[in-house]
């Protein structure tokens, strides 16, 4: 199934946007700066040639203004990976009235590190939420027409391909596989994990 496909991803997928369910991240991960080993076999290469048009993972831009875009969920609190989440959707997105979202669509997931004690544990504000310290990474997914095709079984998305950023703007070392892995499984909302929260509502 497509969990072992994430296995040499398990450091990015724990410590940078764990959430989805069953696994168990550690709940002292470090700072998901550690990058993950990139490895000559992940899907950085067009699996089945003809059919890869596009993009790879990792080519896709971040685009420079999309902090005027419409936010989609701010503030979302990862306690067990001490990280706030903000998203934000381009306006081919926001157009969506029903998955799937439109050729042309953008979203971008900031995720910044919190406030810690000297313990290293988060340190509350008065609204008992934690507090933004740092942008760490920046996440972003993309989609067009003939986009993401010749991915194995497991970490076909649709149209959609993904993309990393420090929060310095420079490109993250990370899995895509495991990005893929843990998004694939969402068909019916469009690969979109927060989609009922926002586009589901419209
Ligand atoms: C362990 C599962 C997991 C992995 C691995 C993962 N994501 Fe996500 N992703 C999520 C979840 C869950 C959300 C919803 C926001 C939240 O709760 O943090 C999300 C949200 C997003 C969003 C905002 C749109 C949405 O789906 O709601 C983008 C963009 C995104 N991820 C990109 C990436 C990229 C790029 C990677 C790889 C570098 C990645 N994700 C890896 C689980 C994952």
């Amino acid at each position: 199934m497509w969990k072992s496909v994430i296995a040499a991803g398990a450091v990015l997928s724990l410590a940078a946007c764990s959430d989805s369910g069953g696994s168990n991240p550690p709940t002292s991960a470090p700072e998901p700066e550690a990058p993950a080993p990139v490895s000559a076999a992940q899907g950085e290469e067009p699996e089945v040639g003809a059919a890869a048009a596009g993009p790879a993972d990792g080519e896709v831009e971040l685009p420079a203004d999309y902090k005027s875009w419409s936010v989609f969920l701010s503030g979302i609190q990862k306690a067990e990976t001490k990280q706030i989440r903000d998203i934000y959707l381009n306006a081919q997105a926001e157009s969506a009235s029903a998955a799937p979202l439109p050729d042309g669509s953008v979203l971008v997931m900031e995720i910044y590190s919190v406030e810690t004690d000297d313990a290293g544990e988060a340190v509350l504000g008065e609204d008992g939420q934690m507090q933004k310290k740092a942008l760490s990474k920046v996440f972003v997914m993309e989609k067009n027409a003939g986009w993401g095709g010749g991915q194995p079984e497991g970490l076909a998305n649709g149209n959609w391909v993904y993309a990393a950023y420090e929060g310095n703007g420079a490109p993250a070392q990370v899995e895509y596989n495991a990005c893929r892995a843990c998004h694939a499984p969402l068909v019916d909302q469009d690969y979109v994990h927060r989609y009922p929260e926002y586009l589901g509502q419209r």
